[in-house]
C-alpha cells in the first residue's frame, strides 16, 4: 500500500490487514493537517470496528494519537504520581474522594477530566456545583498544585491528544463508538498523555455501563493495560460492578455533598468500600505503604479536600446549592427491593438537568436523583424509594419515564452482589 493513498489503507483494514506503524504515523499527521477527509477516516474507523486491531499495531496507533499533542513531564514534581480513571457510571463520584485521600497519603494524583456525557455523570460538572470552583487551570498551576498538594482535578488541556477530539466527534455520529480498541485508545492516549507514571482503571459492568457484559470489560480491561505498559505506565484494573448506582445520590451537588460525607468517615458502605478498594491499589501501584480507611476516619482526606477545592477558587465552607422535591417514586409492593436500575436512575438525573446532551449544554447544580431504598432494602407498598430533586418541574415527566420498570420488589433478601468483580493487572 501507498503511505500517501488513504482509499489504500481503509481497503487494507476492511480486508482485515495489520497497518504497518509508519502508515499509521502518515495517516494521523494528514488527517490533522486536513489532508484526510472526515469521510475516508469515518470510513477507515468502521473498518477497525469490524476487524479491530492487532496489539503492536493498537499501541502505534495509540502512540499517534498522544503525539498530536504534547505529553506532559511530571518527573519535576517529587512525588509518585498515580491516577485513576472510571470507564462511567451513575453516582460515581469516586474520584472526588480518592484524589484528596491519595493525595495526603503522599502520592501526587493528576486527574485531568472531561465533561459528563449521556447518562453518566462528569466529575468536574459535580465539582462545578461548589461555589467559585474553576475547572480550566494553565498547566503551571497544575504542576504547582501537584508539587504542593498532591493533586489536583481540572479540565484536560486542548493540547492533549488533539486527535482524540476529532476522532471521538466523528464515532459519535458515526456508530463507531462501540469498539474495544478505539475506546481503549481513546481513554489511554488521554491519560498518558497527562505524564501519569501509574494508572488504576476502573473498568465498570452492568446496566449502568459502557460494558454490560463482564467478558467485554474484561478484554477493554485487558487492551487498556497493554496500552499503558506500551507506553511506560504501569497500569492495573479493576473491574467493577454498575448494576445499581453508586451511594445513594446521581446527580452534581448531591453527590459533592455525598463524597463529604464519605470525606467525613461517614456516607454510604459501597462508596466507602469502593474508595478504600481504588485507594490501596492506586498506592501500591505508587509505592506507598499507608492505610487510606485510616485517613477518611481520622480527617487526613477531609483536610486535603478542603486544601484542593480552595485552591482551585471554591469555598469548601459554602452551602451546596440545593434543588426542590419535584417526585417521589414509592415501592409498588412490600418486600425486599431486589432490582434498582443504574441506567433508569442515570437517565432519569439526566433528563432532570444533572447531564448534558451534547457538549457544550449546561447542566444544573442541582437537579439529581436520591436513592432512598436501594436492593437488600425491606420496604412497605408505597414507601419512598427515590426522590426526584431539581428545579424545573417541567423536566419530571420526562424522568419519569426512565424509570418506569426499574425497581425490582421481591418477597426475598437478593443475595448481595460483589462491588469489585476483578482485578487486573
Ligand atoms: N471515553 C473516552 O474517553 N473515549 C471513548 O471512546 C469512550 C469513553
Amino acid at each position: 500500500m501507498s503511505a500517501l493513498d488513504p482509499v489504500a489503507v481503509i481497503a487494507a483494514k476492511r480486508d482485515g490487514g495489520r497497518l504497518p506503524d509508519e502508515t499509521i504515523r502518515w495517516l494521523f499527521d494528514a488527517y490533522l493537517a486536513g489532508q484526510v477527509a472526515e469521510e475516508q477516516m469515518a470510513a477507515l474507523l468502521m473498518a477497525i470496528v469490524w476487524r479491530g486491531m492487532e496489539p503492536a499495531e493498537l499501541a502505534a496507533w495509540t502512540g499517534a494519537m498522544i503525539d498530536s499533542g504534547v505529553r506532559l513531564d511530571l518527573s519535576g514534581i517529587g512525588r509518585p504520581t498515580v491516577d485513576k480513571h472510571s470507564t462511567g457510571g451513575v453516582g460515581d463520584k469516586i474520584s472526588l474522594i480518592l484524589v484528596p485521600l491519595v493525595a495526603a497519603l503522599g502520592a501526587a494524583v493528576p486527574q485531568l477530566s472531561g465533561r459528563g456525557l449521556g447518562h453518566t455523570g462528569g466529575t468536574l460538572d459535580k465539582l462545578e456545583s461548589i461555589p467559585g470552583w474553576r475547572a480550566d487551570l494553565p498547566l503551571s498551576e497544575v504542576r504547582a498544585s501537584l508539587a504542593e498538594l498532591g493533586g489536583v482535578i481540572c479540565a484536560a488541556s486542548a493540547d492533549l491528544a488533539p486527535a482524540d477530539r476529532r476522532l471521538y466527534a466523528l464515532r459519535d455520529v458515526t456508530a463507531t463508538v462501540e469498539s474495544i480498541p478505539l475506546i481503549a485508545s481513546s481513554i489511554m492516549s488521554k491519560k498518558i498523555a497527562e505524564g501519569t507514571e501509574a494508572l488504576l482503571l476502573d473498568v465498570k459492568v452492568g446496566s449502568g455501563a459502557f460494558m454490560t457484559e463482564l467478558g467485554a470489560a474484561r478484554r477493554l480491561a485487558e487492551t487498556m493495560i497493554a496500552l499503558g505498559e506500551a507506553h511506560g505506565v504501569r497500569t492495573a484494573a479493576l473491574l467493577t460492578a454498575m448494576d445499581t448506582p453508586l451511594g445513594e445520590a446521581a446527580g452534581n451537588a448531591v453527590e459533592v455533598a455525598e463524597s463529604l460525607e464519605v470525606l467525613s468517615g461517614r456516607g454510604p458502605a459501597d462508596v466507602r468500600a469502593l474508595v478504600v478498594a481504588e485507594a490501596e491499589v492506586m498506592l501500591r501501584l505508587a509505592g506507598i505503604d499507608a492505610d487510606p480507611a485510616a485517613a477518611l476516619d481520622d480527617g487526613r482526606a477531609l483536610a486535603k479536600w478542603r486544601e484542593l477545592i480552595g485552591r482551585q477558587g471554591g469555598d469548601p465552607d459554602a452551602p451546596l446549592p440545593a434543588g426542590r422535591e419535584l417526585a417521589v417514586v414509592t415501592a409498588p409492593a412490600s418486600g425486599y427491593v431486589t432490582r434498582l436500575d443504574a441506567r433508569a436512575v442515570g437517565v432519569a438525573a439526566w433528563r432532570l438537568g444533572a447531564g448534558r446532551a451534547r457538549p457544550g449544554d449546561s447542566v444544573s447544580a442541582t437537579a439529581g436523583v436520591l436513592c432512598v431504598a436501594k436492593p437488600g432494602a425491606e420496604v412497605e407498598k408505597g414507601a419512598p424509594v427515590l426522590r426526584l430533586v431539581g428545579d424545573d418541574p417541567s423536566r419530571v415527566d420526562a424522568a419519569l419515564d426512565a424509570l418506569r420498570g426499574a425497581i425490582g420488589i421481591g418477597p426475598e433478601l437478593p443475595p448481595p452482589a460483589p462491588l469489585v468483580i476483578e482485578s487486573l493487572g
